[in-house]
């Protein structure tokens, strides 16, 4: 029996069996998952808050990430786990952790991840974000690269824009010869100076721009010494936190006798609370999208 290439039934065995071939060679190197594509993917990370409706300022800046990058996946993960366990228990509402979303992204085959701090500065917050993306970059059957997004203030040049995006987001009733007050939520963490560079940028803008922090430097009695020196009579008082959350309602705007607007008040300042986060404003949320961009472009 003679095989030439006219014989019909061995030209169709040949030709499964090549198939086969392929097929099984094609599965086998995925299931060793050194085949696939790679697949960019964002996420960004918030602190995370519990007021209702203060998360407006993250939604904000999530649907800027999606405008900025069109067809790639955005995810959030939220820092805090007091924030995840209490909207969990209270709102059964399901928020991961950084690690958590890296390790889901991990599953979901995403090889490079740009994660973009929505913190205000480089303080323990952010570091704690740049040590969990650095364990998960190249980690084995996971991640090729994960890059960290700067947060809103880290070099001399954002310290500048942010002073110019505040300046061009003061409350559009302010008459001239009334102050804005923006109160920050200052650390321990030497990363506090950013404060104090920040209100030295405004300063030489306008002079009756007052930068304060909750718990840092400047203070509230610095603040206050400024404002006595400066005898205005009126200030708007605004959050220069990203969600105009907890601090926001209670240390700035509450009625206790120790809030920003009770001691404002107490040395005749008639105040005018805004509560409103920086994430809520454009040229401000804008800054974080452009270190978004630059951590996007590192990824190779
Ligand atoms: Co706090």
């Amino acid at each position: 029996m003679s095989i030439t290439v006219h014989d019909p039934v061995r030209r169709i065995l040949a030709a499964l069996f090549i198939l086969a071939f392929l097929a099984g060679w094609s599965t086998h190197a995925d299931a060793h998952g050194d085949k696939k594509p790679d697949k960019k993917g964002i996420l960004l990370v918030a602190f995370g808050t519990t007021v209702p409706g203060a998360d407006s300022a993250y939604k904000n800046i999530e649907k800027k990430a999606k405008e900025a990058f069109p067809g790639v996946e955005v995810r959030m993960a939220y820092s805090s786990k007091i924030v995840r366990h209490k909207l969990a228990a209270e709102k059964k509402l399901k928020l991961d952790s950084p690690a958590e979303a890296l390790a889901k992204m991990m599953n979901d085959d995403f090889t490079h991840v740009a994660v973009q701090s929505l913190q205000t500065i480089p303080g323990a917050e952010f570091h704690d974000i740049m040590a969990t993306a650095k364990a998960f970059s190249g980690m084995p059957k996971g991640m090729k690269q994960v890059e960290v997004g700067l947060a809103l203030m880290a070099t001399t040049e954002d310290v500048a824009k942010v002073a110019e995006a505040l300046l061009a987001s003061v409350p559009k009733d302010r008459k001239a010869g009334e102050a804005v007050v923006l109160v920050g939520h200052g650390t321990h963490h030497p990363a506090d100076v950013y404060y104090a560079a920040l209100q030295y940028h405004v300063w030489k803008k306008d002079p009756l721009v007052f930068i304060g922090t909750v718990e840092g430097a400047p203070s509230q009695e610095d603040v206050l010494a400024e404002l006595k020196k400066s005898g205005v009579k009126k200030a708007h008082l605004m959050p220069f936190l990203a969600v105009a959350g907890d601090h926001a309602r209670n240390d700035l705007a509450g009625d206790e006798p120790d809030s920003w607007k009770s001691v404002m008040a107490g040395a005749g300042i008639a105040v005018t609370p805004v509560l409103r986060g920086t994430g809520d404003a454009s040229p401000l949320a804008d800054i974080w999208i452009e270190h978004l961009k630059s951590a996007f472009e590192r990824l190779k």
